[in-house]
């Protein structure tokens, strides 16, 4: 008999037939007359209940069922008279595939914490917690690629090791073949690079962007949407040493059509989600978030606040509030300056725009002042900055001064130079970090949780 998949299994059109059903035991409980089974196979949030009449089994056979084995249930599909589901199935014929030992398996009891199940990473899909999250996370992906497909952007995979530095968004991790122990070295004793896999030092990359624009001015608009690599010592709720980003660049945009992409891009995802995410979100909601679905449903239909960083640092001097860093106008934004925006001024999404040059990247478009670039911050509620992003700057002169200033070595540069050099034009994009968006959309609260194997300083075990 063919295997319905328990997410399939609640169509109304199946009562009365006989099913297969596999999957994991959540819970067992009865008495000796008859016996019920939860049973989860990762499909959905909801478990099926198996009712089994003792009549038909042994008690030697329904003791291997424990909390996390594996079984095959073959039997009929019947409205449920007890509270909580709608139907069961009455076993008629039990397979064990996998017991799971009540002395040591992990995940034995309920409610666990956060923090316990993340020493648990590699069993902790199995709770309904993860399991909502990451089916979440799946559906948020496929509505990312579609937002693009549908719009006529292209994918485009740019490199994940680079010979080049010169994003400047953090550290890089190096990668290399080079015995550690004993590198080849030049006559003044560095380390011989060109003995090295590939005739440089290489790293892993901080963002597909410098990359991706050379496919935006080849193809008009292009998505990328990739790993990238930051070994920054950053022990934070919204920092991840590896994280998935997304990044749009298109030809002939400016800022204000970035700022539209990006509001119209993220308010998809979202509605995305609450359309096609509903049984996860609202188990998530109950369990964590009584506002989350609220304020999901408020994201889509607020219009983002548009302001530049200056307007921004006045709103803030004059709040009165006291901040653990002071706000100053030239400072970086921190989380606490960008959430009293989002959550107590403005109570919406906002766009920060025109930051000081000297704390953005040096491909920013420079405004008349000398002073600020044409950036974009996206500032979320709970989440402080979503996305990262700018028009960039298309007069070759202009950059390649900017590049000097900044002293970003040439021979990493050249390259991007040329799209500049030849047929330059008026160019915006901007980065989206996953985890961030699968964060507000969660409403869970540490981006350790909402990817299924987080990388974070001193943990790479899973
Ligand atoms: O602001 P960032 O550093 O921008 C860039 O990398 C640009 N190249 C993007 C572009 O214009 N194409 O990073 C973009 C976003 C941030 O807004 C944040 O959401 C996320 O990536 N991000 C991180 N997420 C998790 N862990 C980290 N360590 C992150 N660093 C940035
Ligand atoms: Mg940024």
């Amino acid at each position: 008999m063919k295997r319905t998949k328990i997410v399939d299994i609640f169509n109304p059109g199946l009562i009365g037939t006989e099913v297969s059903v596999m999957g994991w035991v959540r819970t067992r409980r009865g008495n000796k007359h008859v016996q019920f089974v939860a049973l989860n196979d990762g499909s959905t949030i909801k478990n099926i209940q198996i009712v089994f009449e003792m009549e038909k089994f042994s008690d030697e056979e329904l003791k291997l069922i424990t909390t996390g084995s594996s079984i095959h249930v073959e039997g009929k599909l019947v409205e449920s008279m007890g509270k909580g589901q709608s139907c069961e199935v009455q076993a008629e014929k039990l397979t064990v595939f996998g017991t799971a030992d009540v002395e040591t398996y992990p995940l034995q009891k309920k409610g666990h914490t956060l923090e316990f199940l993340r020493e648990k990473a590699h069993l902790r899909p199995r709770t309904n917690t993860f399991g909502a999250v990451l089916r979440v996370r799946s559906a948020l992906a496929f509505a990312i690629h579609k937002f693009f497909q549908e719009r006529g952007f292209f994918y485009l995979n740019t490199p994940l090791i680079t010979a080049s530095d010169a994003e400047g968004a953090g550290a890089m991790f190096q990668v290399t073949t080079l015995d550690l122990n004993n590198p080849p070295r030049l006559e003044d004793g560095k380390v011989d690079f060109s003995a090295d896999f590939f005739g440089k030092p290489a790293s892993l990359t901080v963002s597909g962007q410098l990359e991706g624009e050379l496919g935006a001015t080849a193809l008009g608009a292009i998505y990328t949407f990739g790993p990238t690599f930051r070994a920054e010592n950053s022990n934070t709720p919204r920092h991840l040493s590896e994280f998935w980003m997304i990044e749009p660049e298109v030809a002939f945009y400016d800022i204000e059509d970035n700022m539209d992409l990006a509001e119209e891009f993220i308010k998809y995802c979202v509605q995305y989600a609450l359309d096609n995410c509903k049984d996860d979100l609202e188990f998530l909601q109950q369990m964590y978030d009584k506002e989350l679905i609220a304020r999901l449903e408020e994201v889509v239909k607020s219009s983002f606040v548009r302001l530049t960083y200056t307007e921004g640092i006045d709103i803030l001097k004059a709040s009165g509030k006291k901040f653990e860093f002071p706000v100053d106008w030239g400072t970086d934004l921190q989380s606490e300056h960008e959430r009293f925006l989002v959550e107590e001024h403005f109570k919406r999404p906002v766009i920060l725009t025109d930051y000081p040059k000297d704390i953005k990247a040096f491909y920013m478009k420079q405004n008349e002042d000398g002073k600020t670039v044409r950036a974009m911050d996206v500032l979320f509620p709970q989440i402080g900055e979503i996305i990262g992003g700018s028009e960039r700057e298309a007069d070759y002169q202009k950059l390649l001064a900017r590049i000097e200033e900044l002293h970003i070595p040439m021979k990493d540069m050249w390259w991007y130079l040329d799209t500049r050099k030849y047929g330059t034009v008026p160019h915006a994009g901007f980065g989206l970090g996953f985890e961030r968006l699968v964060l507000f959309v969660t409403g869970m609260t540490n981006i350790r949780d909402v990817i299924p194997f987080p990388r974070y300083p001193g943990n790479a075990e899973f």
